[in-house]
C-alpha cells in the first residue's frame, strides 16, 4: 500500500511520520512549498515532541517524500488521506473549500488513472460532507472506483505521537467494505477498538467529542468558582467526582431522551444555583441546564399538538421506569400541558398503578394532576386502544413490545429511544425522538 497524505499540518505530518515508521511508503502533499522542502529534508514543519526524529528516519529510509504535485501523488499511491484545514469563517461555519479543492484534484487524477482508489477524509467536517465528496468523485472522475471513508483523528498537539499510537478508538465511517478493510490493515498495529459507523455518525462524533471536552472544562471551572466561594478547593471536589466511574464518568445519563426529573436532580441543581447567585458567582453554563430541560418538555408538547392527534396514550408517568415516584416527573408536566391544550390522555405506568401513593408523592400528584386517578389505566392495551398518538417516556422492553404492536395508523412519539428509527415502520416526529 502506498499512501498519499494531503495537508502536512499537525494531523498530516504526524500521520505521515507514524505510517512511515510502521512500514508504509508515504507521499505528503501540501500547497505550501516551504513545508514540502522541510519534510523532504527530514525537518518538522511543526513543534511536536519526537516528530523530527521520526521524519528524519523516514526520509533516510526513503519511505517519506513530499511534493506540491497532487496528481503525481495520486498516480503513485492507492490510498489518499485528506487532512487539510477546515478553519471557521466568521459565523462559525467551517470553511470546507480546502477539502473540496483537494477532492477535485484527486477526482481529476483518478479519472486519468482509472484504478480503484481509497480516499479517507480525516479533517474535521460537518455531517454529510463525505457524501458530498463521494458525489464529487463520481461526477468528476466519472467512475465509481473511489471508495471513501471518514476517519477522525483524536490526537492532541504536544502528545500527538503518543495519541496517534494509543487512540481511545479508531472510528471508520463508511459504506464501503473495501475502504473499511483497507483502514483496518493500516491501523492493525494500534491497540484500540475499531468502530465502524455510518459516515455522518463518525463526522458528528468528532464535533461532539470536542464540544464535550469544552463543556467539561467549563463545567469544572464553574464548579471551581462555586467551591471557592464556599472556601473549598474545587480541585479536591472534582478529584473525587471523577473517581466515580459508575455514575459520573460513565455512559449513565449520556443518552438523548426525555427531560430529567425526580426528587433529587432538580432540587440539588436548584440549590447549587441558589448558592451561586447568593454568593455572586457567575455560572452561565449550569444556569442553562433547567432551561434546556424545560425546552425538552415544550418540544414534546409541540410535537403532540403538531401531530393533530388529540387522544393520547402516555406510556410511563414516573420520572423513570420501575418507580412510583412522581415528584418533579417531566411526564406529569407534559400530561398537564396536554390536558390544558384539550387532549384526552390515558396513562399507563405499571409501578405507579400498583403503588399506593402516599406522603409527598401523593401530595405532589394531587397538586399537579388532581384527576390523575381517572386518567390512569390498568393495562397498556387499555391505554393504546383508540389512541391517535402513543407517547413513550421510558425505554423498557414492555413499551418496545407495545410500540411494535401498535397499529401503523397510530402515531408514535418516542421520547426515550425505545424504537430503532430505521427499523421502525412508524413515522416518528424527528425533532424530539431520542
Ligand atoms: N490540530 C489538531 O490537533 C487536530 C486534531 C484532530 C483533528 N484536527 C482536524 O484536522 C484538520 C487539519 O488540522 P491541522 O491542525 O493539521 O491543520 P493545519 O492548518 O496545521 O494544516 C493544514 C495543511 O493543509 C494544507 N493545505 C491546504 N490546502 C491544501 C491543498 N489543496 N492541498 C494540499 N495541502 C493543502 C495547508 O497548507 C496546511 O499545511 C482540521 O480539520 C482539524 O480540525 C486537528
Amino acid at each position: 500500500m502506498k499512501i498519499s497524505i494531503f495537508g502536512l499540518g499537525y494531523v498530516g505530518v504526524v500521520t505521515a511520520a507514524c505510517l512511515a515508521r510502521d512500514g508504509y511508503d508515504v507521499i505528503g502533499v501540501d500547497v505550501n512549498p516551504s513545508k514540502v522542502t522541510l519534510v523532504n529534508n527530514g525537518k518538522s514543519p511543526i513543534v511536536e515532541p519526537g516528530l523530527e526524529d521520526l521524519l528524519k528516519q523516514g526520509v533516510k529510509a526513503g519511505s517519506i517524500q513530499a511534493t506540491t504535485d497532487a496528481e503525481a501523488a495520486i498516480l503513485a499511491s492507492n490510498i489518499s488521506l485528506i487532512s487539510v484545514g477546515t478553519p471557521p469563517v466568521e459565523w462559525g461555519e467551517p470553511n470546507l473549500s480546502y477539502v473540496f479543492g483537494v477532492c477535485q484534484e484527486i477526482a481529476v487524477a483518478i479519472g486519468r488513472k482509472a484504478m480503484r482508489h481509497v480516499v479517507v477524509l480525516r479533517s474535521t467536517v460537518p455531517p454529510g460532507t463525505l457524501q458530498k465528496c463521494q458525489h464529487l468523485f463520481e461526477e468528476v472522475a466519472g467512475t465509481n472506483l473511489v471508495h471513501t471513508a471518514f476517519n477522525p483523528e483524536f490526537l492532541r498537539e504536544s502528545t500527538a505521537i503518543k495519541d496517534y499510537d494509543c487512540p481511545p478508538y479508531t472510528i471508520i465511517g463508511t459504506k464501503s467494505g473495501f475502504a473499511e478493510t483497507t483502514l483496518r490493515k493500516i491501523y492493525a498495529n494500534l491497540e484500540a477498538p475499531v468502530l465502524v459507523t455510518k459516515p455522518e455518525v463518525a463526522e458528528m462524533v468528532k464535533f461532539v467529542a470536542n464540544t464535550w471536552h469544552a463543556a467539561k472544562v467549563s463545567f469544572a471551572n464553574e464548579i471551581g468558582r462555586v467551591a471557592k466561594a464556599f472556601g473549598i478547593d474545587g480541585q479536591e471536589v472534582m478529584n473525587v467526582i471523577v473517581q466515580d466511574k459508575k455514575l459520573n464518568i460513565s455512559p449513565v445519563y449520556m443518552r438523548p431522551g426525555f427531560a430529567y426529573g425526580g426528587s433529587c436532580l432538580p432540587k440539588d441543581l436548584g440549590a447549587l444555583l441558589y448558592f451561586a447567585r447568593k454568593m455572586d458567582v457567575p455560572t452561565p453554563l449550569i444556569n442553562t441546564i433547567p432551561i434546556t430541560n424545560v425546552l425538552q418538555i415544550d418540544l414534546a408538547v409541540q410535537a403532540v399538538l403538531r401531530s393533530k392527534a388529540r387522544r393520547v396514550a402516555m406510556l410511563g408517568l414516573a420520572f423513570k421506569p420501575n418507580t412510583d415516584d412522581l415528584r418533579e416527573s417531566p411526564t406529569v408536566i407534559l400530561v398537564k400541558r396536554l390536558l390544558g391544550e384539550g387532549c384526552k390522555v390515558k396513562i399507563y405506568d405499571r409501578a405507579v398503578y400498583q403503588a399506593r401513593l402516599i406522603g409527598n408523592n401523593l401530595a405532589y400528584i394531587e397538586q399537579n394532576l388532581p384527576h390523575f386517578e381517572a386518567l390512569l389505566v390498568a393495562s397498556p392495551q387499555e391505554a393504546v386502544k383508540d389512541a391517535e398518538i402513543v407517547v413513550a417516556t421510558h425505554n423498557t422492553n414492555e413499551f418496545r413490545q407495545i410500540l411494535d404492536k401498535a397499529s401503523l395508523n397510530t402515531q408514535i412519539l418516542d421520547l426515550a429511544g425505545v424504537l430503532n428509527l430505521e427499523d421502525s415502520a412508524h413515522k416518528l416526529p424527528k425533532e424530539i425522538v431520542a
